[in-house]
């Protein structure tokens, strides 16, 4: 019987984690959930609903019910929605309310790949590889906003790197889960990497310490 194998992506916002997390499910045929799209369709909720994120209740109740079927919806990969996302993600109730579904998509029978922040130690500190993918917050910013101007030519740089800046923080202080690197886990810096680099390095590092198993 092989072992199920679960690979654990965590780091900051447009760190390219997610990238490299849909190239790794797909070489070892895993199923992948992006967590960040969980808590953008909460906040998406909060927002359209006319909730405050004091509306705890409220919250917990979407993140409880949430369905799976919105999240195509192209409104959750924009700017505001992870903004939104960020704060809802900073209650520990609506944390809570999503957890059961994160741990069980990442124990299923073959293993799973999942991106976030606390995948590696929270929702998964048993998975058999953990990465945590970085860069420095102004390549980060700028990756970002090459996917954004697409649709908002208007959109300047220094306010997407502002936007980062300060998901990096509220993300980061946080009492709940706050975006820390697993003990175990292997620094990933993208800074100074293309891509295909960065494809490369993690392609090495799933290789080697699912090896070392
Ligand atoms: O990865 P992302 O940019 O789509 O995530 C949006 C926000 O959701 C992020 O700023 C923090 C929160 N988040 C979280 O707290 N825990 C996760 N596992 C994933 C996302």
């Amino acid at each position: 019987m092989t072992l199920p194998l679960i690979i654990a992506f965590d780091g900051p916002a447009a760190s390219g984690k997610g990238t490299l997390a849909s190239v790794i499910a797909q070489d070892y045929a895993l199923p992948m959930l992006d967590t960040g799209l969980i808590y953008r369709a909460v906040g998406y909720q909060r927002e359209k609903r006319g909730l405050t994120v004091d509306n705890v209740p409220e919250l917990v109740e979407i993140a409880r019910t949430l369905d799976a079927t919105g999240f195509d919806n192209p409104e959750l990969r924009g700017r505001e929605a992870g903004e939104w996302a960020s704060q809802v993600a900073a209650i520990p109730q609506v944390r809570e309310a999503l957890k059961r579904f994160q741990i069980d998509f990442a124990h299923q029978s073959a293993g799973a790949v999942l991106d976030g922040r606390d995948i590696g130690t929270v929702i998964a500190p048993d998975a058999t590889v953990k990465l945590f993918v970085t860069a420095r917050p102004e390549v980060r910013a700028h990756r970002r906003w090459l996917q954004l101007v697409k649709s908002a030519p208007d959109l300047a740089y220094e306010d997407v790197l502002a936007d980062i800046r300060l998901r990096d923080e509220r993300d980061s202080s946080r009492s709940s889960a706050p975006l820390t690197m697993a003990d175990d886990a292997v620094l990933l810096d993208t800074t100074d990497l293309g891509i295909e680099a960065a494809i490369e390095h993690a392609r090495r590092i799933v290789r080697d310490r699912r090896g070392s198993k």
